[in-house]
């Protein structure tokens, strides 16, 4: 079962920032997850749209340049990354799972996957590009088919993993509350991997072990990597 950090290792430092993705590979992480935004044609790595959770700011992304929210402290000193930088901190180290959280986001995104490819050499292989806007994936498939897509659901859907196979997804990317046996086997049936969000409880580790998940995305990645070795009995 495949570890995926969470925002980076967002239970020990503060999420999405380039400290927590590095920390996340020093812990052995198979993947990083990460959330983006577009301001300004720009991708910028963050969770909310709204800036007081994350950052010393107030306000949304929106109403500031971009000049303006790279000032910004997204705690112990960090930036808000551009998803440039976490591209070139990543490349080759492990994958990378893109989700993509504004509605402006594909035309951005493709544009700075071509740069990466042609600049820094990035195997587009190594990504997977995920959104709970379906619409989203189903323009990125459009575009560049190759792509791997994570389809996300925070439900239970009556004919299952269905939607994903619509959009040609590599995976189903689903929520640790609603997930069961039914629907890992569906997907699975469907030849789709399954990745399940967000998975840092000994007991969800094990069933989800128990379901054959491909992988599960931690906040704790060292953590759950040692619970994810363990035999239930241990
Ligand atoms: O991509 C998995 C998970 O991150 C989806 O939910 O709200 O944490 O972005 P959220
Ligand atoms: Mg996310």
């Amino acid at each position: 079962m495949q570890i995926i950090a969470h925002r980076g290792a967002s239970g020990d430092y503060p999420e999405n920032t380039l400290l927590a993705i590095e920390q996340a590979i020093v812990q052995g992480a198979d993947a990083i997850e990460i959330d983006v935004f577009a301001v300004q044609g720009e991708l910028i790595v963050i969770h909310d749209h709204h800036l007081a959770r994350t950052t010393n700011g107030t306000g949304s992304i929106y109403q500031y340049s971009l000049v303006e929210l790279m000032q910004l402290d997204a705690g112990r000193g960090q930036r808000i990354p551009m998803l440039w930088q976490v591209l070139e901190l990543i490349n080759g180290k492990c994958w990378l799972n893109i989700e993509l959280k504004g509605d402006d986001t594909v035309a951005p995104l493709l544009a700075l996957l071509d740069k990466a490819e042609q600049q820094l050499g990035f195997d587009l292989q190594t990504l997977v590009i995920s959104s709970f806007n379906h619409h989203l994936l189903a323009a990125i498939k459009q575009a560049r088919s190759q792509l791997k897509l994570g389809a996300l659901t925070a439900s239970l859907p009556l004919d299952y993993a269905a939607f994903a196979s619509q959009l040609q997804a590599y995976s189903v990317n689903c929520d640790v509350s609603f997930v069961n046996k039914a629907f890992v086997d569906d997907a699975k049936a469907r030849g789709l991997k399954v990745f399940v969000y967000t998975v840092d409880q000994p007991d969800d580790i094990q069933r989800l072990k128990a379901y054959r998940v491909d992988g599960i995305f931690s906040n704790f990645p060292a953590r759950s990597r040692t619970l994810a070795n363990k035999k239930p009995a241990d």
